[in-house]
């Protein structure tokens, strides 16, 4: 089966997975490999729901006669708030059964860069609700997924969690943080059988050859040396992203948890 670009590459039959941001050009990808692959979806949008109905209508086109019995939902809500993540993740139990696979792709809206004198209060409280979110999410999921016996979390992270650039520094903090309590989550849940793994991403580089910003010209220099320290030649792309998503969600990753999976070309190793 091909859902858009996405061809499968596990076999997710049965599988229940909730997408958190399956808006965004990451999340559309990661939610047409684990379509594809056969699993059930559960695509969460916040403000674009528009987005997320075409999605929809785009995956059932093209679901093929021999998996009729996946069914995909859209949910919505702020999960910067515990009551509303609570809400999206009992709307999806209550409809299609407890998600045994979460992955958190939401983010915190487009803010830019800012050097730290530049940092305002909204763009400090926008991370914060990203790392909000991080949280939320797995508080208002792992009891549910307990009762699976062999839940999967796959929480999205970025390499300037560990390899700093100017103007980037809350967001790295906040990356830095959801990779923490993502490791100890993973230690916590891990004897009920949950696994808890980070896809951190460097620089992504859409289909069309855009990626998420330009960097500040000031840091041309900078910018340069780690694209330098690449060890391959391609940057990651969103179906590269989503077919590792798809792995830590299929039952060949069982042994893995607490891990921290860079997807930056080797310039963070
Ligand atoms: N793009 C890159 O180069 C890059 C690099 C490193 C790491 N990452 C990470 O990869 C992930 C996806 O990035 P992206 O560039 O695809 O992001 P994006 O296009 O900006 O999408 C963000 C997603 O988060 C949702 N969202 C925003 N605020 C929310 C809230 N308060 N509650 C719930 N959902 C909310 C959005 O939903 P709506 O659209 O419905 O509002 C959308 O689905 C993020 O975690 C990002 O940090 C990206």
């Amino acid at each position: 089966m091909v859902i858009g670009s996405a061809l499968p590459v596990d076999d997710l039959s049965g599988r229940v997975a909730l997408v958190c941001g399956g808006t965004g050009r990451i999340g559309r990808a990661i939610t047409r490999q684990l379509a594809a692959g056969g699993a059930s979806v559960a695509v969460h949008c916040h403000r674009r729901r528009e987005r997320a109905e075409s999605l929809l209508t785009g995956l059932k086109k093209d679901q093929p006669g021999h998996l009729q019995s996946q069914r995909h939902i859209v949910v919505a809500g702020d999960l910067a708030s515990v009551t509303a993540a609570h809400a999206v993740v009992r709307e999806v139990r209550d409809k299609m059964g407890a998600p045994p696979a979460i992955v958190v792709n939401a983010a915190h809206p487009e803010t830019g860069p800012a050097a730290t004198d530049q940092i305002s209060d909204s763009h400090l409280n926008a991370h914060i609700d990203g790392f909000r979110i991080h949280v939320n999410v797995c508080r208002a999921t792992i009891a549910g997924m307990r009762d699976s016996g062999a839940g999967r979390l796959i929480l999205i992270s970025g390499a300037l969690a560990v390899r700093p650039f100017p103007g980037l520094g809350v967001y790295g903090a906040v990356k830095a943080a959801a990779n923490a309590f993502s490791r100890t989550l993973a230690l916590e849940e891990g004897s009920y059988g949950t696994t808890v793994n980070i896809v951190s991403l460097g620089r992504v580089e859409y289909e069309d050859g855009t990626q998420a910003f330009d960097p500040d010209p000031r840091y041309e220099a900078l910018d340069k040396i780690t694209r330098m320290r690449m060890a391959l030649t391609k940057m990651a792309t969103p179906a590269d992203v989503a077919r590792t998503v798809s792995f830590l969600v299929s039952p060949a990753s069982s042994a893995i948890t607490g891990q921290v999976l860079y997807l930056a070309g080797g310039e963070a190793m």
